[in-house]
């Protein structure tokens, strides 16, 4: 096979862990003999202190012509974001855009730690079980963080407002791709929403509730956001399976799922569109580590497989890196995950042996 992917390498610790991804990419392509031509574009934090814009123009066009993107992480520091003005912020101006001229609505989050790692959780062993491995699909383009914002000290007012609407379509089309997974595995799906207080949770159940009723054959029930959280920390394998949530609070709960096993390192993903998609870590820039060559490329790596998997319908290619990524966790590990057992590898060094596992 022959594509083109887009290369946005973003800010902090993206270029160092989106470069390991690529030798990875590399190596798979040599492997089964595909051809991926990579075109790089500027795009995030950097981006906009050298061309003006977190999304250039060049940028844009260089992700239309791809057949599918890889994104690294965007931002500044918390402490440094007012060095950009609100609008051309990464978030803003760049991640929110990208997403929207894609309609990539459907956000593939797996949060995958088998029993024999399970020392990489801050949960007890016990907790941790046979192995967490839950796939969360959070709506990705509707909701809050698309609805239109006030802002209070712009106009001058003491207060500010931001819009949450989702409509029939926009839940439907994401809770298919759930329930359509969730069969595919044989697993069952939870349904994540606050229709106790939010008229948009409402709608939410009440169409995925209507969609349900096409996927008889799946286990389906229901819980409400702010259990879910609980939940998750004291028992999170009665989640094995599907969950599906909405923007904003799939945001939350899949940082927290980062933590559950151990490290935001470990949550790679793939945002899907209907005619184009792109792959990006869940978490950002890290900019407390990057740039020490310290930093967890799994998740880019793992995101890598995602795409490969679910952007070019490449299961086997897909599979080769998973195994690859899990075995050098038999012996290695990274700063963020440290573990007696196992010898303390660079960034670096974690890419060259997913790559010799290849
Ligand atoms: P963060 O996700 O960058 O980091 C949170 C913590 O996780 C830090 O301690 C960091 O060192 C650690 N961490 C994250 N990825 C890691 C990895 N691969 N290996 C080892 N440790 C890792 O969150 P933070 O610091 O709140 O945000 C930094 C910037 O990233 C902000 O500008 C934020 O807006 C942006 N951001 C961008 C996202 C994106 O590009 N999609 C998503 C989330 C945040
Ligand atoms: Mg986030």
């Amino acid at each position: 096979m022959e594509k083109s992917i887009a290369i946005l390498e973003g800010d902090g610790i993206g270029p160092e862990i989106t470069r390991e991804a690529l030798k990875v990419l590399d190596a798979v392509a040599a492997k089964f003999g595909h051809r991926f031509v990579q075109r790089p574009a500027p795009f995030g934090a950097q981006a906009y202190f050298d061309e003006g814009s977190p999304f250039p123009e060049l940028t844009k066009r260089v992700c239309d012509e791809a057949d599918v993107i890889i994104k690294g992480p965007v931002g500044l520091a918390v402490e440094r974001m007012n060095d950009i003005p609100p609008e051309h912020r990464p978030e803003l101006g760049a991640i929110l855009p990208l997403r929207r001229r894609y309609d990539t609505f459907a956000n593939y989050r797996p949060v995958v730690l088998p029993k024999s790692l399970a020392s990489f959780s801050p949960l007890k062993p016990s907790v941790v079980g046979n192995g967490i491995d839950i796939l969360m699909i959070r709506e990705l383009v509707g909701g809050i963080y698309f609805g239109d914002k006030v802002e209070g000290p712009s106009t001058g007012m003491r207060s500010s407002k931001d819009d949450c609407s989702y409509t029939d379509e926009q839940v439907r089309r994401v809770a298919h791709v759930a329930f359509a997974e969730a069969r595919k595995r044989k697993s069952q799906l939870t349904n994540v929403h606050k229709a106790n207080v939010l008229a948009t949770g409402r709608f939410w159940n009440a169409v995925v509730e209507d969609v349900a009723k096409e996927y008889g054959d799946v286990p389906y029930r229901s819980v409400l956001v702010d259990n879910a959280a609980f939940q998750l920390v004291v028992n999170p394998t009665q989640f094995n399976g599907v969950m599906l949530l909405e923007n904003m609070q799939g945001d939350i709960l899949t940082d927290q799922a980062g933590g559950i096993i151990g490290s935001l390192g470990l949550m790679p993903s793939a945002c899907v569109g209907p005619k184009k998609s792109y792959v990006e870590p869940a978490h950002g820039s890290a900019p407390d580590i990057a740039g020490k060559n310290v930093a967890n490329p799994y998740s880019m790596i793992g995101s890598i497989a995602l795409m490969l998997e679910l952007c070019l319908g490449l299961p086997n290619e897909a599979r080769a890196v998973w195994d690859a990524l899990f075995r050098v966790f038999e012996r290695g590990t990274t700063g963020d995950l440290p573990a007696a057992d196992k010898e303390l590898l660079t960034t670096t060094e974690f890419g060259d042996r997913v790559v010799a596992a290849l």
